[in-house]
């Protein structure tokens, strides 16, 4: 498999490319393709996209890059890591934010993970109708709905489990190598075919086109939420990625590849849904229901719609599964590393919090969609408080730690690898960890519960 054994008992990637395309695999997933679409439909397009873009720059790089030192640096989890750069004080706390927020994550993402595996297996059996909007939409009501997603649900944790048992990255870094690219791929071809829909124009206009009125505290709150979302930042997840990394790996490329790729996705899913949406007439406030209402029809148009469907519901499915397996690690090794568990004991654990989590959400959309806490579901609250509070608030410990209480030698010689190449930026990143990130952070928070 892809990893060899270091000799401190950790494994690593066997090779660069590996390393990078596996953070890759854990950054896209379901947060760019089925997530960006839905956020920046209820936002308001243009405006969400600027602010979006702007945090994944401003806060995402920059965090990545504190993420990747601590972790390869400590070669722990988050809860190693921070208790030995910092002995003296409860800084690991952090830790449980993170494994709090992997869990909720878990339960709802694979919800929708399991929605993907139903797409795929109806498609594949020529069950999906792709003929006209009402369908389209009576469609997923009726395959979201009662008990039928607890199901797909359980069998995505089922494969998620599967994957975890078996080790570490045990074959998923030789998965994300192929998978990775494909996925682009194929993406890229359903992007060209936007160009010819009639809503092309609109669908463009709306989705890059910033309406700077429209930026609202809750626009500002989501975006932020969106960029830590969609790079896996915030909980320790690049953390432990990164302590499997290779010395030589060059960390602030690496942060940058990682954004810049990420980013590319999401702007493509976009530049596939939003066409469609204003060609066929959805609204695009649909909400978590948006793409997969609409990507019936864009595939209807393909000669041998029924096959892409497949096809693309697969690598989704993939794609998620390199996700979750990334999120679960954080539980995972916590369980291990801290608490001395067997590696099984601990994956049996987590994946059991994930199911019941995963059950509330799956029935959020039917038996369980009037239990509702200021307005939201299940579903919708674990979304909330992990994606809008729990990560920025362990990304803005992640930046102050690195910023302010690690010694500065520590970051730039990880950054440098002991001086062996240039890093140039090194004040400039220290300057955003110290004040931009956390300040940024924090307003936006003000911001949203009215303060400010
Ligand atoms: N980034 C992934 C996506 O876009 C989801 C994910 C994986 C994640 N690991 C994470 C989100 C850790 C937050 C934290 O689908």
């Amino acid at each position: 498999m892809g990893l060899s054994a270091d000799n401190n008992e950790r494994a690593i990637f066997a090779t660069k490319f590996g390393a990078v395309a596996t953070t890759v695999g854990s950054a896209v997933g379901l947060g760019n393709i089925w997530r960006f679409p839905y956020e920046a439909g209820i936002h308001g397009g243009g405006a969400f996209m600027i602010c979006y873009l702007a945090f994944v720059f401003m806060i995402g790089i920059p965090l990545l890059c504190a993420e990747f030192c601590i972790g390869r640096g400590t070669r722990s989890n988050i809860f190693g890591a921070y208790r030995k750069l910092r002995p003296d004080r409860n800084w690991h706390f952090a830790g449980y934010i993170g494994i709090l927020a992997s869990i909720l994550i878990l339960s709802f993402y694979s919800v929708v993970a399991g929605w993907t595996i139903e797409y795929c297996l109806s498609s594949l059996f020529g069950q999906l109708d792709f003929s006209d909007t009402q369908t389209g939409h009576g469609q997923f009501v009726n395959l979201t709905t009662g008990w039928r997603p607890v199901i797909w649900t359980f069998v995505f944790l089922m494969c998620n489990f599967i994957i975890l048992i078996g080790g570490v990255t045990k074959g998923i870094e030789r998965a994300s190598n192929i998978l990775m690219p494909l996925f682009f791929i194929l993406l890229a071809a359903f992007c060209i075919n936007s160009f010819t829909l009639p809503g092309f124009k609109e669908g463009v206009t709306f989705l890059f086109k910033p309406d700077f009125s429209k930026i609202s505290p809750s626009v500002l709150l989501g975006a932020l939420g969106q960029a830590f979302f969609s790079l896996s930042l915030g909980l320790g997840c690049m953390m432990t990625y990164a302590s499997y990394f290779n010395k030589d790996n060059r960390l602030g490329k690496t942060a940058v590849t990682t954004a810049v790729l990420d980013s590319s996705v999401a702007i493509l899913a976009g530049i596939v849904i939003f066409p469609a949406v204003f060609s066929f007439g959805i609204s695009p406030e649909a909400g978590p229901t948006l793409v997969f209402e609409v990507l019936p029809y864009i595939f209807s148009r393909f000669p041998g719609g029924a096959a892409w469907s497949t096809l693309f519901f697969l690598l989704l499915f993939l794609a998620s599964l390199t996700s979750t397996v990334s999120m679960s690690e954080i539980s995972i090794t916590y369980f291990c590393e801290e608490k001395r568990w067997s590696r099984k004991k601990a994956t049996v654990v987590s994946s059991a919090i994930g199911a019941v989590g995963g059950l509330l959400c799956a029935l959020s959309f039917g038996p369980l969609n009037h239990l509702t806490i200021y307005g939201m579901t299940f579903f919708d609250m674990f979304d909330y408080l992990s994606s809008n509070i729990c990560l920025p608030i362990g990304g803005m410990i992640c930046s102050i730690f690195t910023g302010w209480l690690i010694n500065k030698r520590f970051v730039k010689d990880e950054l440098t690898d002991n001086g062996k190449h240039r890093f140039r930026l090194l004040s400039l990143l220290l300057f955003f960890l110290r004040w931009i990130c956390p300040a940024a952070i924090f307003l936006i928070f003000l911001n949203s519960i009215g303060i400010i």
